[in-house]
């Protein structure tokens, strides 16, 4: 999604603004740009191509004050003139994220008072209206403020003004913005891997948020308008995190990133002798103590990570569970139930959907909240009572896939902690999974070694137009997710299906054409996912399976079986999503699309 990067300095800071973006380029974006202060005058690059574009063209610009923007189009199609930054009368600046909700009604009101719009979009209307207030006498803190007033919806902005060389107002309500603190020189951006290259003193700003930066000083005011002191944290991502060493893709690091990101995950648990509800916070217990029910929300692969994990804590909890994408809950009536645990889960924990999914539930009167997520500031974290943190470290690919694994590591933490706390897990079973769970990492290290062998058998997938993923149980999900990564990444069609559904009319769809993926773990449900796969091969379906060693499905013509190295119980689904990660990766390097950053999707979903 949109991404916004500033710097205030004594120094060029053109080179900093395009650092920045190039490492915000993840988060998926369709033009870019970027603004300086030069001698007076305001200068603007801008950009529909990548940032390496931006960068040519922006070879003899200067300034010592910036900020810079990618575009996720939202208002108005991907185009030069709808890139940011915005300027009013050449002489207002502005880069934002989120969407202006009244922006039809301002632009119309500033249209009348003599603003000509040069694009569509609804950040001009910021610029137009901060010019307007500042025209009149006002600072352009001031100037910002009363803009601000006047605006509905979600942003994070970056302004600065022609006639004020050393200065950029920064705001945020809706969308993430941080401030970098440097020596004599500071920074503003929408994630901190931008700001890497140039400090690691960063300070998260909170909603509502007003702030005024200088080379030399920072000042914050809150939404009432005090001035206030917010910590600055010294950022422990490493700047390695977030670069892509020896591999061809982010995808494909992050996938091999998996064991090391389990281990992480679950570190704090695996070293200790026995889980303790402590691990989600201190208000764990009492909560646990107290829930009947828990209500799962989350959107995409994250999603996908809730409905594993019902069949978890029903099955080994005893606790009912439901799981619903959140864009639907946020706007369904539902019934409230106060004792009803609200899980969101969620990689970036600004995904807009979950978090107003959240504060719907809360609204409604459900206090007890959980969040499970991979960015320790986020809004998602900040908004929830209790927490775990899934240690995956930055996930980079548009693609999720590590995020996605280390989810279950911690929904399966959960579902132990609400287990033992319903008397449900004996001392024996507690220590067995606790030692399943510190095996998980090598066992993942081992699937990666069938990393060659999908490789092959992904040619056979380039030139297909449609495909189809089977699951039964606790891996149905999997196949859900298998597929989404196939669709998102190669734009090769796929649907997933319990296997059980098949003859209910999918079954229609089957062919020579039609390659079905099946994962064939050796659980309860092995024999009845085989007669379901002898299903597609009497209609000439091509069956790839992925089973475990010991399940006894043949290699014969017209199924190809790719052999898992071992059977992980409850924890088979982490196991088994690693190859179809892989298998998704392999199809889009054949059919040559962009991996990392597949066409219109964004990492993080900070609109509606
Ligand atoms: C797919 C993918 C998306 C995200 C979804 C939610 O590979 O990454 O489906 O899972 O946009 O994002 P988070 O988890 O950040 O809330």
């Amino acid at each position: 999604m949109c991404g916004i990067v500033g710097a205030v300095a004594l120094r060029n800071v053109v080179p900093i603004l395009l650092e920045g973006l190039k490492r915000l380029e993840y988060r998926g974006y369709d033009s870019a740009g970027l603004v300086v202060v030069d001698d007076g005058h305001l200068t603007r690059v801008r950009s529909t191509g990548r940032v390496a574009d931006l960068t040519e063209r922006s070879a003899t610009t200067t300034g010592y004050t910036g900020i810079a923007h990618t575009r996720w189009a939202t208002h108005g199609i991907p185009s030069e003139r709808n890139a940011h930054p915005h300027v009013s009368k050449g002489q207002i600046a502005v880069v934002h994220n989120g969407i202006i909700e009244n922006y039809e009604v301002l632009r119309s009101t500033l249209t009348a008072a003599g603003y000509p719009f040069s694009s569509d979009t609804d950040t001009e209307v910021i610029a137009h209206l901060i010019h307007r207030h500042y025209a009149r006498g006002n600072s352009l803190l001031v100037a910002t403020r009363a803009a601000l007033a006047e605006l509905v919806g979600a942003y994070a902005i970056g302004v600065i003004a022609s006639d004020c060389p050393d200065q950029i107002i920064c705001a945020r309500r809706g969308s993430p913005l941080l401030l970098g603190v440097g020596v004599a020189e500071n920074f503003i951006a929408s994630d901190v891997s931008a700001l890497l290259q140039v400090t690691r003193q960063i300070v998260y700003l909170e909603e509502g948020d007003v702030v005024e930066l200088t080379h030399q000083a920072y000042q914050i005011y809150d939404k009432q308008g005090n001035q206030v002191e917010r910590a600055v944290q010294t950022s422990e991502l490493s700047n390695e995190s977030v670069e892509l060493g020896l591999y061809q893709h982010y995808m494909q690091k992050e996938i091999h990133e998996q064991p090391q990101a389990l281990a992480n995950t679950l570190e704090s648990v695996c070293n200790s002798q026995s889980l303790v509800p402590g691990i989600f916070g201190a208000e764990a217990a009492a909560t646990f103590a107290d829930i009947d029910s828990i209500l799962i929300l989350a959107c995409g692969t994250s999603y996908h990570a809730g409905l594993v994990a019902r069949y978890w804590l029903e099955d080994l909890a005893g606790i009912r569970c439901n799981v619903e994408v959140a864009s639907e809950y946020r706007y369904r009536s539902s019934v409230p139930n106060p004792k009803q645990l609200i899980v969101v889960i969620s990689q970036s924990g600004e995904t807009a959907d979950t978090q107003a999914a959240l504060n719907h539930a809360k609204a409604l009167g459900q206090p007890h909240t959980l969040a499970i997520c991979n960015v320790p500031e986020s809004a998602l974290v900040r908004l929830s009572k209790l927490r775990l943190l899934t240690r995956a470290g930055p996930e980079i690919g548009v693609a999720s896939t590590k995020a996605f694994t280390t989810q279950l590591a911690a929904l399966f933490l959960l579902t132990l902690v609400l287990a033992k706390s319903r008397d449900r897990l004996s001392v024996r079973q507690e220590q067995q999974y606790l030692q399943e769970l510190r095996h998980l990492p090598a066992a993942a290290q081992k699937v990666l070694d069938l990393e060659p062998l999908i490789a092959t058998l992904a040619t056979q997938f380039a030139d297909k137009q449609h495909a189809l993923f089977l699951g039964r149980g606790l891996h149905y999900p999997i196949a859900m997710e298998g597929a989404l990564k196939l669709k998102e990444i190669s734009y090769i069609h796929a649907e997933a299906y319990p296997a059980g559904e098949l003859k209910h009319g999918p079954l229609a769809l089957v062919d020579k054409d039609m390659p079905v993926i099946s994962i064939a773990p050796n659980d309860a449900l092995l024999e009845k996912l085989k007669s379901n796969l002898q299903e597609v091969r009497a209609r000439g379906g091509e069956l790839y399976v992925f089973a475990d060693a010991d399940t006894h499905i043949h290699e014969v013509d017209g199924i190809h079986i790719m052999q898992m190295p071992e059977h992980a119980g409850y924890l088979s689904p982490i196991l088994h999503t690693i190859p179809l990660q892989l298998l998704a990766y392999y199809v889009a390097l054949q059919k040559g699309t962009d991996v990392d950053k597949p066409r219109n999707l964004a990492k993080s979903v900070t609109v509606e």
